[in-house]
C-alpha cells in the first residue's frame, strides 16, 4: 500500500550537509503495524514526515495505493493529509486552549460536515479511547497519557487508513505506554488501520508486526 524507492534526503545549510536518509526503500502493506527504531538522529522522524508529507525527500518516490504522491500540489497535498493520515507526536501538540472535545473536532473543520456530525464523530472517538467522560476538561487537568489518548482520538476522528506516530510512548511511564500500545493494536486489528511507529523502546517494538532498523540514514535490518 506505502511504496518508497530510493528516498533520499539530504539537509543543507551554508555550512554542513546532512545526509538524514540514504536510498530507503520501503513497502508496508496494507494493515501493517510498522515500527521503526535506531538511535537518535538516525532520520527517523524525518522518514516519517516524508511519508507523511510534511517534508519533501530529495530524491526518490513514493506511492500509496498506487498513486504517486510525491509530486502532487500543496492542494492535493493537504487533502491527502487530511483524508488519509492521523499524526500522533510524542510531545501530544494538542491545542492548550481548546478543550478535549474542540481539540478532537479539529481534522473535521477542513471537511464539508456539519457541527453536529462533527461533535458526534468527535464524541465517538474519545469514547473509543476511553474518555468519553473528559470532553470538557482542558490539556492541562489531563495526566500525560490522557492527552495522549485525546491526540490518538485526534488522529483518528476522520477514520484515516494509515496513522504515523513519532515516540507516542516516549514521554510517558511504562504504564501509561502500555495502553497507548493496547489502543494503537486495537486500531490496527479492529479497522485495519496501517500504523507506522517510530519508537525508542523495544518492549514496544516487539508489540507490533514488523522492525525496521535505520543507521546513520540506512535501513541496517
Ligand atoms: N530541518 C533540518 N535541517 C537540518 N538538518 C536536519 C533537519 N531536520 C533533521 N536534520 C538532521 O537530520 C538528521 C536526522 O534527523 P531526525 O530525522 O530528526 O532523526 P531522529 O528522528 O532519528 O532522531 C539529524 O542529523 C538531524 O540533525
Ligand atoms: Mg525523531
Amino acid at each position: 500500500m506505502i511504496h518508497l524507492q530510493n528516498i533520499t534526503k539530504v539537509y543543507r545549510t551554508k555550512t554542513i550537509e546532512t545526509t538524514a536518509l540514504n536510498n530507503i526503500d520501503l513497502d508496508v502493506p496494507k494493515g501493517q503495524f510498522l515500527s521503526i527504531m535506531g538511535p537518535s538522529g538516525c532520520g527517523k522522524s524525518t522518514l516519517l514526515n516524508i511519508i507523511g508529507l510534511l517534508d519533501e525527500p530529495s530524491n526518490g518516490m513514493i506511492k500509496v495505493d498506487g498513486k504517486q504522491i510525491t509530486n502532487y500540489t500543496s492542494r492535493a497535498t493537504a487533502k491527502f493529509r487530511n483524508e488519509k493520515l492521523g499524526f500522533i507526536f510524542q510531545s501530544f501538540h494538542l491545542i492548550p486552549d481548546l478543550n478535549v472535545i474542540d481539540n478532537v473536532e479539529l481534522p473535521l473543520l477542513y471537511r464539508s460536515i456539519s457541527s453536529k456530525k462533527r461533535k458526534q464523530m468527535a464524541a465517538e472517538a474519545l469514547e473509543s479511547v476511553g474518555l468519553a467522560n473528559r470532553k470538557h476538561h482542558f490539556p492541562s487537568q489531563l495526566s500525560g497519557g490522557q492527552k495522549q489518548r485525546v491526540a490518538i482520538a485526534r488522529a483518528i476522528v476522520g477514520k484515516p487508513e494509515i496513522i504515523l506516530a513519532d515516540e507516542p510512548t516516549g514521554n510517558l511511564d511504562s504504564v501509561m505506554g502500555d495502553e497507548v500500545m493496547e489502543i494503537l493494536n486495537k486500531l490496527n486489528k479492529d479497522f485495519g488501520t496501517t500504523i507506522i511507529m517510530v519508537t525508542h523502546d523495544e518492549r514496544m517494538a516487539k508489540k507490533t508486526d514488523r522492525l525496521v532498523r535505520l543507521y546513520d540514514g540506512t535501513q541496517v535490518a
